[in-house]
């Protein structure tokens, strides 16, 4: 471009400098045949004022020269069609010119002798203006077409060549899994060596972050292991320790029942021995013929007594047996069938009256109507039993007095809820979650197995499909909650075998 408008305004230049040249030249032709042509055309020496027109044709630009004056003068030069030689032109002969320069013929300031036209053209001074273009052009061109190749080549050479290369390393490292592939090789000291030297600090900073993340990601991995390790280990001791605690919980229940059991099997051992001692005395008095009737009398009244004392601590142990025996309660063995909820919780509490009757504890039912249960009577007088006993002997501590109300209603279509609450003295609450564990009781010892709650969970869950909740303050008594259907769950063979 730049090359373009410097052609340009050397052309303009040069055209105007032609111009001025020609007119120049035009002034000073004008001059000197104003001079010299006086001179031949009064001598009527027309070999001369040939002469002097075919010195002033000697100037490209000028075509012919005609003189015409008085007495039939009439003389024209002008260049032959080959341009090469100069020849006389016919009188009449008009030359093609786009200039005409006439000239007066006055001899010695006087007398006019005639007119000299001069025909011009500037054909000649174009086609030099247009070869000058046209050189100008090719100049430009060839210009051009040298820069062109010189740029291609060093922008090949110094830009895209090195681009290439960057993009193939480029490629290459982001196809490579390995970061320290990701270094360029140094391509020298220009531009692109700088950029190859930033990029390979960039890379070198992934490589250190990616190694410090990778070393992380390892001691991450290795703690992740250690912790799942410990975990195992930790479930492993939990484990050990709940079998363990149900271990002791079951060694100490044992040695409850084992202390229980000893004082009624003891008390019989010793008394039935004593009525073996007591029948062999007598057996002898009696062989011997000294039998009195006041001797058969105390015997009696012993082998009376012996048996009743028998008879109840056998039966003790029996009922300690018995409800040792109720954690494998088989559920199976439950018969099931629709009843009337209400009804029922009656009877349950007029069966149980002996028992608290002489604690005189209250028992009150309120139970809406119409609470028709397709489900296990046996399991919920079970459920409803334990949990009375429970308040009357932990909330009341088999003391006189008290209340306890059972409530059952109808929570949703499908569903009710029953609540036996006693204000008693409640549980303190760090024993509140442990309620319903196997052999958690507060009466180890003292006829309490911790299994009655635990059977209780089991049955709701399993027997009734329900769920149970506990609440309860120190002091301020304890309700036990039971959410169940109205229709329980069928029992699977497996279930059932559970
Ligand atoms: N109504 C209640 N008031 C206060 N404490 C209670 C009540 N019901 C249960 N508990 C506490 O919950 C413990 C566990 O009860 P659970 O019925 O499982 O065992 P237990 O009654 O001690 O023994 P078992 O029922 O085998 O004779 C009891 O020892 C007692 O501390
Ligand atoms: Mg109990």
């Amino acid at each position: 471009m730049v090359v373009a408008i410097t052609g340009l305004l050397s052309y303009k230049q040069n055209r105007n400098q032609d111009e001025e040249d020609y007119q120049a030249q035009r002034a000073s032709l004008q001059a000197r045949l104003s001079l010299s042509l006086p001179h031949g055309v009064w001598q009527m020496d027309d070999s001369y004022t040939r002469l002097t027109l075919d010195a002033e044709l000697g100037w490209a630009s000028v075509v012919a020269i005609r003189i015409t004056g008085d007495a039939g003068l009439n003389i024209g030069r002008s260049r032959s069609a080959d341009n090469a030689t100069l020849r006389d032109m016919a009188p009449a002969e008009k030359p093609s010119s786009d200039d005409v320069l006439l000239i007066p013929i006055i001899y010695q300031n006087r007398e006019k002798l005639g007119t000299a036209t001069v025909y011009l053209s500037r054909s000649q001074l174009e086609h030099r203006q247009h070869m000058h273009l046209l050189e100008i052009l090719l100049e430009i061109l060839l210009l051009d077409g040298l820069i062109f190749i010189v740029m291609t080549y060093n922008l090949n050479r110094f830009v895209f060549a090195p681009l290439k290369r960057l993009q193939e390393a480029l490629n290459l490292a982001a196809s490579s899994d390995d970061a320290s592939a990701l270094r360029l090789e140094q391509q020298g000291q220009d531009e692109f060596g700088a950029v190859t030297h930033s990029f390979n600090r960039i890379v070198d900073r992934i490589s250190a972050d990616l190694a410090m993340r990778t070393s992380a990601e390892a001691q991450a991995r290795q703690e992740r292991d250690n912790a799942k390790l410990a975990l195992r280990q930790l479930v492993q001791t939990q484990q050990t320790l709940v079998e363990t605690e149900k271990l002791a919980s079951l060694g100490s229940l044992v040695a409850g029942v084992a202390h229980e059991i000893n004082t009624p099997v003891g008390i019989t051992l010793t008394t039935a021995s004593h009525l073996a001692t007591t029948t062999l005395h007598i057996t002898e008095k009696l062989d011997n013929g000294g039998v009195k009737k006041s001797d058969f009398q105390a015997y009696l009244d012993t082998a009376k007594e012996c048996c009743e004392l028998i008879l109840s601590n056998a039966e003790r142990a029996a009922n300690l047996i018995h409800s040792f025996k109720q954690v494998a309660v088989d559920q199976t063995s439950e018969q099931r069938r629709d009843f009337q909820l209400n009804d029922y919780l009656n009877e349950i509490v007029t069966s149980l009256k002996p028992r608290f009757k002489r604690s005189q504890t209250s028992i009150a039912i309120d139970c809406e109507d119409d609470l028709l249960l397709d489900s296990y009577p046996g399991a919920v007088s079970q459920v409803v039993t334990n949990l009375l006993v429970n308040a009357l002997v932990h909330g009341f501590d088999e003391k006189p007095g008290g209340t306890i109300q059972i409530h059952a209603e109808r929570c949703s279509n499908s569903e009710i809820r029953l609540s036996v609450k006693d204000d008693g003295k409640g549980i303190p609450a760090e024993n509140l979650n442990r309620v319903f564990d196997p052999f958690f009781t507060t009466r180890r010892g003292s006829g309490g197995s911790g299994l009655g709650l635990h059977i209780v969970y089991n049955i709701i869950r399993q027997r009734l499909g329900g769920t149970i909740e506990v609440h309860s303050e120190p002091g301020k008594g304890s309700t036990f909650t039971i959410t169940m259907p109205c229709i329980a769950p069928e029992i699977t063979h497996r279930e059932a075998r559970e």
